[in-house]
């Protein structure tokens, strides 16, 4: 079928916009609202007998990974290793007895992360994918296929996959909590309702689409950015960045808050926005604390939080982007779309070429 964008000008944003349905669509398949369970395909394994999880990916699909890890450990107890499907095989890597290698992929065949699950395949590891192309190399090769259900996605910068990807993370953690004991059935319902309520609170979030288009213009004029979170929003602090770059070509890092002072504060002047990410929560108020360093240097702070977090951090941000109240363990799954919509409307505003960034590809396939 012809894929077209729309009312969009680009397929990035239709991408965008998809999200509330095709995260829903996803969560769909796993989410069990009547046993209030989340549950997994079929598999031949027994995820009981995992003692260590291995995730590997490249891209946006590596910060999915980063994210599991917080989550994977938070939940399950086991201890998590993420890295890039390049690094991956050329340090020859420990592969204990009782690993599950899970790789992360939207295409299912970028060529490092394909010849890592090879790699660990070959070592014996029992494998599983979240994957968004179900015919593709890896759906075929891994021994249990954690589907996402984002549909094609045209725009080289990973966006609805990103947010799926986090959505079947997000099972996984739960599956291998429950398997190995750790998760009792009053906190598994208050997931299942925490993951349900995802798809409208991502809608919300898209609500702030033109207030973050007015404040695109004082960012693209800007040489660098940083971008600051803490704990599972550190990735998506990358996440950011990388968006950025990818499609505004400006120069920009992601860092986690508390390590800022041990090296990029000395960047910090007037000139260097500080995109930072918030939600109230055990952590928010270690950010903030951060935050403030940075503006005591300068730091023109756009801060992203709901309303209970930014009515506490005071108004010296220079522009505010309120999400949803969310449970601060899903928040990335929704902060995620303020993120996207600043990098695209920064592209917009600097006139690049949003759905095919110079010198990047959708699928690398070559190493
Ligand atoms: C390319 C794309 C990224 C993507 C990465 C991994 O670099 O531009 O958007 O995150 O590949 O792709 P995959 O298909 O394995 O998720």
């Amino acid at each position: 079928a012809l894929i077209d964008k729309g009312n969009h000008r680009h397929f990035m944003l239709k991408e965008i916009y998809e999200q509330p349905v095709v995260v829903a669509q996803t969560l769909r398949s796993y989410l069990r609202p009547l046993e209030e369970k989340v549950a997994l395909p079929d598999m031949e394994f027994d995820l009981s007998s995992v003692e260590r999880v291995t995730i590997v990916a490249c891209g946006t699909a590596y910060y999915v990974g980063m994210i599991g890890k917080y989550w994977i450990e938070r939940f399950a107890r086991l201890p998590v290793e993420v890295d890039f499907a390049s690094e991956f095989r050329y340090r020859d890597p420990v592969l204990l007895a009782n690993t599950l290698g899970v790789v992360v992929s939207q295409s299912g065949e970028t060529a490092d992360t394909l010849a890592a699950l090879r790699h660990m395949k070959a070592s014996g590891v029992t494998t599983a994918g979240i994957i968004n192309v179900p015919t593709s190399s890896m759906a075929r090769e891994v021994d249990l296929l954690m589907p996402t259900h984002a549909g094609p996605e045209i725009g080289v910068a990973s966006t609805k996959a990103f947010t799926c990807q986090l959505a079947v993370m997000a099972a996984l953690a739960v599956n291998l909590a429950r398997a190995k004991g750790r998760l009792d059935p009053d906190e598994e319902r208050d997931i299942v309702r925490h993951l349900t309520e995802v798809p409208a609170a991502i809608n919300a979030a898209l609500a702030h689409d033109a207030e973050i288009e007015a404040m695109a213009g004082t960012i693209a004029s800007a040489r660098d950015v940083l971008y600051l979170g803490r704990g599972p929003d550190y990735p998506l602090a990358l996440e950011g960045a990388l968006k950025l770059k990818e499609i505004s070509y400006i120069h920009a890092e992601g860092y986690a808050s508390g390590e800022m002072k041990h090296g990029p504060i000395a960047l910090i002047d007037e000139h260097v926005p500080l995109i930072v990410i918030a939600p109230s929560g055990p952590l928010f108020d270690k950010t903030v604390s951060n935050m403030h360093e940075a503006q005591a240097r300068g730091a023109q702070v756009v801060l992203i939080s709901d309303a209970q977090g930014l009515a506490a951090a005071g108004d010296d941000a220079v522009a505010t982007i309120e999400m949803p109240a969310v449970h601060p363990l899903i928040a990335p799954i929704v902060y995620a779309v303020p993120v996207q919509l600043l990098a695209y409307h920064v592209a917009v505003a600097k006139g690049t070429d949003v759905d095919q960034p110079r010198n990047l590809a959708k699928s690398v396939t070559v190493e």
